[in-house]
């Protein structure tokens, strides 16, 4: 069994914080996110891994090096965004016929993995959701995926697909994607994994699906944020912080240096930071920053900014410095 993970993607969602960051190193709860994934593949017992790099790359695989050595890490680079199809498509040569587990590298999910991995066949992970639009969709029939399409047009399933792929047969798969790219056969410009699938499919590959209630996306500020609520309420931990007042849930890192502030609630400060004379509620303050005086809300402050004087909504990159007097 090997977990393939794609985090080639720029994140343009989430700029400015992607120009210097890959999107999976942001921080989220006590992590960054890609943290949270391999942590669950650790628990799992899963340590064959291939991670699918390509924006800011070098720093994907220092990270998983140095914080993850347990893990069997291959890394393969995607030279063009092609889409997810194709991500996985570059991968490719690193997962012979083993089964194969693929998780969005931005997605944190909370779903028993034990049931999943029993399944006799290739399952994909689901959620029903109100607007379906801008995901891929599965229509089943007799508990069997019959149908799977891109960002449908029209509402033909709530049944979302949440990024989660437990593929049994993966010759299967990475014929399909040959065939999908042999064919260029792309939607919304992009060389889709859910046509492949269905490219399985239509070949006869039973797939079914798992209901995955436990999916927290962090591809745009308000999600992580929210994404960020969610892990705080699960794990929340408050290192010393001088002459201040923590309003849970919060983590404040071991090193971090808070004084003279009222953190909380749902506020992570990473470590290296140091917060002073300030108040942060509902905000993610990423590794290495410095925020003085200053009254944050919603916010998310990148690595090494430095963050000094009131305001009340922020989304500031990593190395910027703002002051406001
Ligand atoms: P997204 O499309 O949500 O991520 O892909 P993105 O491209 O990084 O973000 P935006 O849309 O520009 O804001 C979901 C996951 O698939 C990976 C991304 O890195 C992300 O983890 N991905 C997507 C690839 O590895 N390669 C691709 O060609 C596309």
């Amino acid at each position: 069994m090997r977990a393939v993970i794609p985090v080639a993607g720029f994140g343009t969602r989430l700029k400015p914080h992607t120009y210097s960051m890959p999107k999976v190193l942001l921080t989220v709860g006590d992590k960054p996110i890609l943290g949270h994934i391999l942590e669950k593949l650790v628990q799992e017992n899963i340590l064959n891994a291939t991670l699918i790099t390509g924006h800011l790359g070098d720093k994907i695989v220092s990270y998983v090096r140095k914080e993850f050595p347990q893990i069997n890490a291959e890394f393969v680079e995607q030279e063009e965004m092609l889409g997810l199809g194709h991500a996985i498509y570059s991968a490719a040569k690193t997962f012979g016929n083993e089964e194969i587990f693929i998780i969005l590298g931005d997605t944190v999910f909370d779903v028993n993995l034990d049931n999943v991995l029993k399944n006799q066949v290739s399952s994909i992970g689901v959620k029903n959701v109100e607007d379906p639009s801008r995901f891929g969709v599965a229509v089943t029939e007799n508990g069997f995926v019959k149908k799977l399409i891109e960002k449908p047009s029209r509402p033909i399933s709530k049944m979302a697909l949440v990024g989660l792929y437990y593929i049994k047969n993966s010759e299967l798969l990475k014929d399909s994607l040959e065939e999908l790219i042999r064919k260029n056969i792309k939607t919304r410009g992009e060389y889709q994994l859910t046509d492949a699938l269905q490219i399985m499919i239509e070949r006869g590959e039973k797939i079914t699906t798992f209901k995955v209630d436990g999916w927290y996306d962090c591809g745009k500020p308000e999600t992580l944020l929210s994404t960020n609520r969610f892990l705080l309420q699960k794990n929340h931990y408050a290192a010393k912080a001088e002459n201040t007042v923590v309003i849970p849930p919060v983590f404040i890192a071991e090193n971090a240096i808070v004084e003279n502030s009222v953190i909380g609630p749902f506020t992570t400060i990473s470590k290296n930071c140091i917060v002073r004379d300030s108040i942060i509620k509902n905000s993610i303050i990423n590794p290495g920053a410095h925020v003085e005086r200053a009254m944050l809300d919603s916010s998310i402050i990148g690595s090494n900014a430095v963050v000094k004087g009131k305001f009340t909504r922020l989304n500031a990159g990593d190395s910027s410095e703002l002051e406001f007097d």
